[in-house]
């Protein structure tokens, strides 16, 4: 398991700070079907927050400590009531067991890619499986392959951008470079981040990827019907092509 891009959470949440359609999206999924939430792999509470402050009991998992203390950071900013509502457990979300099932469980944002194989999957979804409770609802979402992606030169960056941290107010630029491994399938994303005294980070995300027909295979096996899917969270219905797929499903 690969938790170098978790190991900083300050670039992470920094990285991310642009993502909010996936956030709007699983506040109206759980807002339509109740709490409480299981979220796994909830790293720095960018969705369990929002769900948090809008009155959901929200339970998150992750194996990050990195992660969690963080989010455990962000939540202490917040009111009593939202602090009371959240608990967090440093676990894998593939071996997870806490003995209770919720109406509502949650993979967002690509989790799903840190699986590396067919039996890790299975794992993952028994896992939802066993905390899902009857009728209840299930919320992912991951990217589809991307042959255009695989096509970059895996020497050159892409993508440069330039941030502030916002704890040393530090100014960094920042390029990604990737490569695709054919044999293990898994797409490599590294997040290059050039301090202002000139040295450089490098962050490695190694994302396996799944096909559309895979997802639904495994998805089906672990015994879930699908309720919805879609290409993106802006609502493209899926078809040929679709690069992203966000599924609610029920078991
Ligand atoms: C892409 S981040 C998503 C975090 C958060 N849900 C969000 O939307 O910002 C994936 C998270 O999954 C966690 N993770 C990866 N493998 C895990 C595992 N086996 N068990 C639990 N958490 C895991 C990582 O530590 C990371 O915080």
């Amino acid at each position: 398991m690969n938790l170098d891009p978790y190991r900083d959470p300050v670039l992470y949440d920094l990285e991310y700070a642009g993502h909010s359609l996936d956030i709007a999206w699983y506040t109206s999924l759980v807002g339509g079907v109740g709490g409480p939430v299981l979220e796994l792999g909830c790293g720095t509470g960018r969705i369990a927050l929002p769900l948090l402050r809008d009155g959901h009991e929200v339970v998150g998992v992750d194996v990050s400590q990195p992660m969690l203390d963080a989010m455990q950071t962000r939540l202490a900013a917040e009111p009593e009531a939202v602090q009371a509502r959240a608990s967090l457990h440093r676990a894998d979300f593939r071996t997870l067991d806490l003995g209770r099932t919720f109406p509502t469980v949650l993979l967002p944002f690509n989790a799903l890619h840190h699986c590396r194989d067919e039996a890790e999957v299975e794992a993952l979804l028994a896992s939802v499986r066993r905390h899902l409770s009857e009728r209840g609802v299930f919320g992912l979402d991951c990217y589809l392959p991307d042959v255009s992606l695989y096509a970059r030169d895996p020497e050159q960056r892409y993508e440069e951008r330039v941030f502030r941290r916002p704890d040393t107010q530090e100014e960094i630029v920042s390029w990604e470079r990737s490569w695709y491994d054919e044999s293990t399938r898994v797409h490599h994303v590294q997040y290059i981040y050039r301090q202002s005294d000139g040295t450089e980070q490098t962050m490695q995300l190694d994302l396996r990827m799944w096909t559309h027909e895979e997802l639904h295979a495994h998805l089906k096996a672990a015994g879930f019907t699908l309720l919805n899917e879609m290409a993106d969270f802006e609502g493209t219905p899926m078809g040929p092509g679709a690069l992203q797929s966000v599924l609610v499903l029920t078991a």
